[in-house]
Formats: structure tokens, sequence, C-alpha cells
């Protein structure tokens, strides 16, 4: 069984990091375009969601030719962050309707959002829970790090994430999301995890997950891996049932991003 058969649509989303900034962003997609809007075509294709740093979501939406974040182009964009509040005194920070002008997603809790700028379980949580109230897709990312996967403990690290960071959610919500497993062993380090691994720690959070919010939103709600994924390496995680596509981080920076999108694509047995 493929993710296909599960019917879950696979997403494939590139995070682009702090790179490229307005100017080569557009010269980017300007470059990519065509072959990726070709290969999106195929029967079987992901979505396609690109995150560029939000200084350069603007130049992206008008080079992919937007209309409107509401509709769905094959193409969608995301932010990398946000902050829970509405507006006011938050300097440097970006709100859920901002992003919702020119975004449908947004990548919360990254594993460097937890390390370098100290955001908590809680904090993901309230960002979460903003972002649905406003219409976005939150990517929801959670996982190990070294450590914690050497000492045998990811799975205790998983289920405290799971159950902190997306708690409170409507049934409704609890649909919508999307959770990415990134363990952070694996994050721009070239190892990244064997589909097996992925997929037993993948379908042990879907678990946790029907704990929280039942069979139902848990046979729905889409759980992404992340960390190293290449055009290689693709196929292989998509081969497995609990695994709906994919966060890429560096190999989102090149064309070959392109055959990502293109190797991931679900065969129909
Ligand atoms: P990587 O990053 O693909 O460069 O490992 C993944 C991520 O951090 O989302």
């Amino acid at each position: 069984m493929t993710a296909s058969s599960t019917g879950r649509a696979a997403i494939i989303a590139g995070n682009w990091k702090m790179n490229y900034g307005p100017r080569e962003a557009a010269k980017f997609v300007q470059e990519i375009q065509p072959a990726l809007s070709e290969a999106l075509q195929a029967p079987g294709s992901p979505l396609c969601i690109l995150c560029p740093p939000a200084i350069s979501l603007a130049a992206v939406r008008a080079v992919l030719d937007i209309p409107d974040a509401a509709s769905s182009p094959q193409i969608e964009l995301g932010a990398q962050n946000m902050y829970f509040e509405e507006k006011g005194a938050f300097t440097g920070e970006l709100s859920p309707n901002m992003v919702h002008e020119l975004c449908t997603t947004v990548i919360l809790g990254h594993s460097e959002r937890r390390t370098y700028f100290g955001e908590t379980d809680e904090l993901v949580n309230k960002k979460t829970l903003a972002a649905l109230r406003h219409g976005l897709r939150p990517i929801v990312c959670i996982g190990e790090n070294e450590q914690q996967h050497e000492s045998g403990e990811t799975a205790h690290i998983i289920t405290i994430q799971v159950r902190a960071s997306l708690a409170n959610l409507t049934s409704e919500q609890a649909r919508e999301i999307v959770i990415a497993y990134e363990p952070i062993w694996a994050i721009g380090t070239g190892k990244a995890a064997t589909g097996e691994i992925a997929n037993n720690v993948i379908r042990q959070i879907r678990q946790e997950y029907q704990a929280l919010y039942g069979a139902e939103a848990a046979s729905v709600v889409r759980i992404l891996y992340g960390g190293s994924v290449t055009s290689d390496n693709i196929a292989e995680f998509m081969a497995y049932p609990d695994i709906d596509g994919a966060l890429v981080g560096g190999a989102s920076l090149k064309p070959d991003f392109i055959n990502i999108v293109r190797n991931s694509r679900q065969v129909h047995h």
C-alpha cells in the first residue's frame, strides 16, 4: 500500500530557510517554474508548497502569478514562521492575517525555531491555533535530537511534543493540520532516516494523534517526513503507507527540487 491508497493527498514542501532574498528568489522561481508546473500536471502528483523567507514571498508570488491566496493553484506558498497575535507592538513579527494575504500555509515549530529562538511546545500550540483560526494550514514540526535518538527516547519525546504542540484542536481543525516529523539528527546532515525508521515514528505519531482526536482524524491527518530528503531517497519514503510527503530543506534550493516532486509521485497499484 502506498500513501495514495490511504486517500491522503501528498505534499512536497520546500523550506528555503534563510536563503534567497527577493531578487534571487524571483530568479530561482523563474528558472524552475516551467518544469515544476509541467511535473505537477502528471497524475499522482503532490501538492507543492514553496516556503521562501517572508521578505521574498511577494516576489515569488509575482513570478508564479498566483491570483488569490484562497484559490488553489498547483503551487502554493507558505511562510516559515509567524506570531499568534493579531497585530500590535511585536517588532519583527508577522501576524496570521498578514501571512494569509500571501500564503495558504505556515511552517510552525521548526527545530531551528525551537533551538535558536527558544520556541516551546506551548508557543507552537498557540501559533497553531492562531493559524487555524485564520484559515492557514499549519505544518507543525516535531522530532527528537541525536542524543534522544541514540538513547532510545524518541517515542517519549514524540508523545510529549504531539500532546503539547497539537493540544486543543477542534475535530475539524484536527483534520486540517499537517504534521512534519523531522528528526533533528537528519536535518541538514545528509544522514536521512531510513524509510522504515521514519514510517515507524510517523505511525506512532498517528497513534498518539488517534488517542487525542479519534480514529477518523488520525486517518486523514497528513504527516510528512523531513531531514536530508533528496531526489534519490524521496521514492523510498513515499513507498511507506504512513508517510504523506516531505518537508525539504537544502534540496529545495536547487532545480533538482523538480526531481523530488517527480519522484514523489504516487503509483496506483
Ligand atoms: P534538510 O532540511 O532537507 O536540509 O535536511 C529539512 C528541514 O529542516 O525542513
